[in-house]
């Protein structure tokens, strides 16, 4: 069934596990994510983007999403919004049918600005007075995705700040935190400690001074009763950037975050983490493995089904390394 995921989080709480929330754009990532689900038995949280929204329009993004309600009863599944830019979209979000949104006010609505902390506090709290009002949950965002190795704001995938940003800005203040959850009420919190979005997050292994799970730990001890979220938290796994490269792919070196990292995240108060480039990589390293070992291949079924199944093994993988598995 369709659960708003104040429900989910608080049962992960609970419960001391984390869920991964996974981006969906077509009908083989849903299904890679509500097989992996079936299998470990795990509660789905299942996001769509303004990429998704883009790509898929908005008709297809719902029924893609209400066809796994239908055809995974046992499975309690999430509809929510990935970085709404306004109230306004949150509102568009609702109307259709999505049981969570994230306002991100963060980032101005052009989505590449740096937002004033006030500005994000009352964008925030506009969406959760009419999202609370009919049982739907929001997750907010204070701080600015970005790398502390370069001190980029995170333009990888076209959205996010623009621009050089300081250490400050890119590191969640603990004390503001507090303060924006008070005035906001929002459920759960996305927190910047530097990870970013996209394949390209750390130039080699993440190292305390460039992944600071310390501030997740400072920030969870201000504020114990909130759901902290991790965006930008593709592992970017070795092997699979060594099969795109294998079968002609062209990727530069480059390290995501850990599953051990996420996995102390977890022991200190997160409990949404967003994951969509680990799935983007697996795909794209099954369909060229297909395309270079079987190049008489042209029936999209038969590529689409690999595609479906490397990304249903990284879900999987995640579900059992966050505790999610044997949950729902
Ligand atoms: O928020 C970032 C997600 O990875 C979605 O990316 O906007 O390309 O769909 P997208
Ligand atoms: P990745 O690019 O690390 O998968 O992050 C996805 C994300 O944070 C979506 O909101
Ligand atoms: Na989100
Ligand atoms: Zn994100």
């Amino acid at each position: 069934p369709l659960v708003s995921m104040r429900q989910l989080l608080d049962h992960a709480a609970e419960n001391g596990y984390g869920l991964p929330a996974f981006n969906v754009n077509n009908l083989e990532q849903v299904r890679a994510v509500m097989e992996a689900a079936r299998e470990t038995r795990s509660p789905v949280i299942l996001q769509g983007s303004a990429g998704a929204r883009k790509y898929a329009g908005e008709q297809f993004l719902r029924h893609l999403i209400q066809a796994a309600v239908e055809a995974y009863p046992e499975i309690p599944i999430v509809m929510h919004q990935d970085h709404g830019a306004s109230p306004a979209i949150c509102q568009a979000a609702i109307r259709s049918g999505f049981t969570s949104v994230m306002m991100d006010g963060s980032l101005q609505a052009d989505g590449k600005t740096v937002a004033s902390y006030e500005y994000n506090v009352e964008t925030t709290a506009t969406v959760v007075a009419f999202a609370h009002s009919i049982g739907v949950s929001v997750e907010g965002e204070l701080g600015v995705l970005g790398s502390l190795e370069t001190m980029k704001g995170d333009k990888e995938d076209g959205h996010g700040a623009e621009g050089t940003m300081t250490r400050e800005q890119l590191l969640t203040d603990p004390d503001q935190a507090a303060d924006f959850v008070k005035r906001t009420q929002v459920d759960a919190l996305a927190i910047a400690i530097g990870t970013s979005h996209g394949a390209y997050k750390f130039s080699k292994k993440p190292t305390g001074e460039t992944l600071a799970i310390s501030r997740i730990k400072e920030i969870h001890a201000r504020i114990p009763n909130t759901h902290l979220v991790m965006h930008g938290s593709s592992s970017v796994p070795q092997e699979l950037l060594e099969e795109i490269r294998k079968y002609g792919g062209d990727m530069k070196e480059t390290y995501g975050v850990p599953v051990e990292e996420i996995v102390e995240g977890i022991k200190h108060g997160v409990r949404k983490v967003n994951i969509d480039t680990d799935l983007r990589l697996a795909m794209t390293a099954a369909i060229r493995r297909v395309f270079a070992t079987k190049p008489g291949e042209f029936d999209p079924r038969k590529y689409n089904a690999e595609a479906q199944k490397a990304a249903s093994a990284v879900c999987k993988a995640r579900y059992e390394a966050f505790g999610a598995a044997g949950q729902a």
